[in-house]
């Protein structure tokens, strides 16, 4: 079995793209890091390399969108060809576009379906094939309509590792955002499917902001992912290792991060990348430090401004009071 990830970020649309990827590689060497969700018909229509990363990222899951059993095979083996460490398959999201291209948080009522797609994306590549899902969708929140899925999708589509976000998902009248904070959690729920399927991978998702409640959940499943206090405290990555990996590095100091950076930095916008695409994924490093606001507002009045470079971050990082060793 593949080595569990005790820690992950998760796939977050617009905010885990390359640049964030590699600002948490920096802090973290163990982390898991996901992609955003990409869909087979990005992949397979679209213009664009979709598939692109840096190398530093990782290990480093792809997660794909999608529910027709040979896109996503087509997917995972061009993933595989491009060093991806693991497939994932989004059966989480429940924004209407995707309910359309029927993928994401309805395919939990395709058991069957969900499975093929495993099947033939595990047929075709040697890396790990995961899912990220839910705990139900609408009406359709029961125990057993949980275990049903789990069983079919690791049963005959040869799936052993979940991830559960440990909310149902509103399909109808709720907003993506609404669903990740309406539906209550039911951390319960997910412990008692550990102990009912021993033998699978699972990590837990939803709501996870402390190391604390992260060791709380690593008692009872294999894996924990954070996905909006990692982004949005993004200085939490810099003791991932120490605390849930046991590194003896020394954890890392806010300043060090950015000037870490710097190089990166330079490298993209001579590749022809906007500063500002990559300092929005930092703002959040001082987070209720004296000079945050001050950092973050330079950032954010500078860093899209024609010709911006890496002067706007080093005058930034100037905000923050010199005495201060963090
Ligand atoms: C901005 C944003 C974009 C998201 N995009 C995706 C996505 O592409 N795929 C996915 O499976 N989940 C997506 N999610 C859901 C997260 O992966 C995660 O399940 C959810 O935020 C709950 O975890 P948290 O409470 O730690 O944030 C997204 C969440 C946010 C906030």
């Amino acid at each position: 079995m593949y080595p569990t990830a005790r820690f992950s970020v998760a796939p977050m649309l617009d905010w885990t793209d390359r640049h964030c990827r590699y600002f948490h590689r920096l802090m973290s060497k163990e982390a898991l890091l996901y992609t955003e969700m990409v869909t087979t018909g990005a992949i397979i229509h679209g213009k664009g390399d979709f598939l692109a990363y840096n190398e530093e990222e990782h290990p480093l899951a792809l997660q794909l969108g999608g529910s027709n059993p040979v896109d996503l095979a087509r997917c995972a083996k061009l993933a595989a060809e491009r060093g991806y460490d693991e497939i994932n398959l989004n059966v989480g999201c429940p924004s209407d576009r995707v309910q359309n291209g029927m993928f994401g948080a309805c395919l939990m009522g395709e058991a069957d379906l969900v499975a093929q797609c495993v099947a033939a994306m595990r047929e075709v590549v040697d890396i790990p094939v995961t899912v990220k899902t839910r705990i139900g969708i609408d009406d359709q929140d029961s125990y057993e309509f949980l275990t049903h899925f789990i069983q079919t999708v690791s049963e005959k589509g040869g799936c052993d590792n979940f991830t559960i976000h440990a909310r149902k998902a509103w399909l109808k009248g709720l907003s993506p955002k609404e669903n990740r904070e309406i539906p209550e959690l039911d951390y319960p729920r997910v412990y008692q499917l550990k102990q009912d399927f021993p033998q699978l991978t699972m990590a837990i998702n939803g709501g996870i902001k402390t190391f604390d409640e992260m060791e709380q959940h690593l008692q009872h499943l294999d894996g924990v992912m954070v996905g909006r206090e990692a982004y949005q405290s993004p200085y939490l990555m810099a003791e991932v290792d120490q605390r849930l990996f046991g590194s003896d590095r020394p954890v890392m100091k806010r300043r060090e991060v950015v000037e870490a950076m710097y190089p990166y930095i330079e490298r993209q916008l001579a590749n022809g990348s906007y500063l500002g695409h990559i300092t929005r994924h930092m703002l959040g490093l001082f987070q209720s430090m004296p000079g945050a606001r001050q950092w973050r507002r330079y950032i954010s009045e500078n860093a899209h401004k024609p010709g911006a470079g890496i002067e706007v971050v080093q005058q930034a990082l100037a905000k923050i009071p010199a005495e201060l060793d963090v």
